[in-house]
């Protein structure tokens, strides 16, 4: 399916966020492996979350879904090896969560996907597993079909994170939650936390401390300056005690979706965007300071926490942007734990920075090129077919020059099929003389559906297109 997204001047209106993804999927699996009755309201119904409540029903049927709303059933039937391989389509969340979960049980299983996942490495989640003592086998160069045998999950494991990745911690902390047994992972950059945070609301034993600089335990140095010490990382130690199910959870606004829609509003010419509902995490939010330390208008209301995650409004205004060569963050951000922050949100910083004045530059992006595709690659196609300048190696870093005040011709751009790439160039349609066509958008539904009716109630003009 190709959409087109004419020029748009006005976004203008009133939103509530859909559903977060990562956190859907989260609770699916521990709502699921609590095995208690459970309701859950504000789930994203969209392809990654249901494949993952797909796979957990292939296991033992306990997932009702209804619209935004979720029915988890205490089973009377024990989870069991599924007949038929476990296909987790598009959604790389999925698939290593459930790794991690069906490692943990002791079962045995073949997880699948469609062409991109089938491509992506999985011995980063394979490798820690097999230590922990799962057994499983992968495809030839690292990529799935993952296929896990009955193994024996060791007590006190100490994992040190190679990637900084929330679906490998996550991963390895279902499979020890799984089996009963306590884990310590130890993550030198950070990433999402949604795990721990859900861990933490379960009542769950969690110990989430900062590591500092000469293995001390203070934030500063013994010395009378009271020099800092240096943040080295998180160690995450959690310890098996019978996690406490709510009988309800409402999960949050994804920040990552609403980021598509904080861009369509900062690069507007006029009106004003009320976005509720949207998930601060701070593990996940970075992308408001970025955005306001280039001249953006975003202000946050309303803030509060809901599930053990902070979430708030956003009222976005029309903004003169400016592009940077390096971000002035507070001194409380380590540069290097950027990048992990806004990893989802990269597509859519380079579509702002597009539209700003100056250069942009960003490095440390090899992450990106493992995606549902090559991020990086995809990102630059996308320049070249709608003019914007910029030099880029397409495997870590891209610096590309803005357009501030002028808008692009029109083109047709290539999605990879990938969807945060796909809805990042419709944004940047609406600052098209004569439209940006995006081919092979159907992938959107993995993560934000209705996608294009949402942006033209606030004033896009997203169409089909032959
Ligand atoms: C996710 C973690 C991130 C992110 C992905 C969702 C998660 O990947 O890119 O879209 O839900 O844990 P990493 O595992 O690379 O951090």
């Amino acid at each position: 399916m190709n959409l087109i997204s004419f020029k748009s001047d006005l976004i203008n209106g009133n939103i509530v966020c859909p559903g977060d993804k990562s956190i859907s999927q989260r609770i699916l699996i521990l709502g699921w492996l609590l095995n208690k009755d459970v309701t859950i309201s504000g789930f994203l119904n969209a392809e990654d979350p249901l494949s993952t409540a797909n796979a957990l029903n292939q296991i033992s049927d306990s997932i009702q879904i209804n619209g935004n709303e979720v029915i988890i059933k205490e089973r009377t039937i024990e989870p069991k090896d599924p007949e038929n391989p476990i296909d987790l389509g598009n959604s790389g969340t999925g698939m290593r969560l459930m790794f991690g979960l069906i490692s943990g049980l002791g079962i045995e299983a073949t997880l699948i996907g469609d062409d991109s996942l089938s491509n992506r490495p999985m011995k980063r989640v394979a490798d820690p597993l097999k230590e922990m003592g799962a057994l499983n086998n992968l495809n030839r160069g690292g990529t799935p079909p993952i296929e896990i045998s009955k193994g024996k999950i060791i007590d006190d494991f100490v994992y040190e994170m190679p990637v900084a990745s929330a679906q490998v911690k996550s991963s390895i902390m279902l499979a020890a939650i799984a089996a009963k047994k306590s884990v310590t992972v130890i993550e030198e950059n950070p990433t999402r936390n949604h795990t721990e945070r859900m861990i933490e609301y379960f009542k769950g034993n969690i110990e989430i401390s900062p590591i500092w600089s000469n293995n001390s335990d203070s934030k500063y140095m013994w010395d009378e300056f009271k020099t800092p010490n240096k943040f080295m990382g998180n160690k995450i130690i959690y310890k098996h005690k019978e996690l406490i199910c709510p009988e309800h959870y409402e999960v949050v606004g994804d920040f990552s979706s609403a980021s598509f829609l904080i861009v369509a509003g900062l690069i507007s010419k006029s009106g004003k965007l009320v976005i509720k509902n949207v998930g601060l995490n701070p593990s996940r939010s970075l992308l408001i300071s970025i955005l306001q330390s280039m001249g953006g208008q975003i202000t946050i209301s309303n803030e509060r926490k809901l599930s053990n995650e902070e979430v708030g409004d956003l009222t976005v205004s029309p903004s003169k942007l400016k592009g940077f060569d390096d971000f002035k963050l507070s001194s409380e951000v380590r540069s290097e734990d950027v990048i992990p922050n806004i990893i989802d949100e990269i597509p859519i910083l380079c579509i702002a920075a597009a539209f700003a004045e100056g250069s942009t530059m960003l490095g440390g992006l090899e992450e990106l090129t493992i995606k549902e595709s090559n991020r990086l690659a995809a990102i630059c196609d996308g320049f070249d077919a709608i003019g914007i300048n910029y030099f880029s190696d397409r495997k870590s870093s891209i610096k590309l020059y803005g357009n501030y005040n002028k808008d692009i011709d029109g083109a047709e751009v290539d999605s990879h099929g990938d969807h945060r790439i796909a809805m990042s160039f419709l944004v940047a349609g609406m600052r098209s003389k004569n439209g940006i066509k995006v081919r092979d958008c159907k992938n959107i539904e993995t993560s934000f559906p209705n996608f294009a009716h949402i942006m033209n109630s606030i004033g896009m003009k997203i169409n089909e297109k032959n």
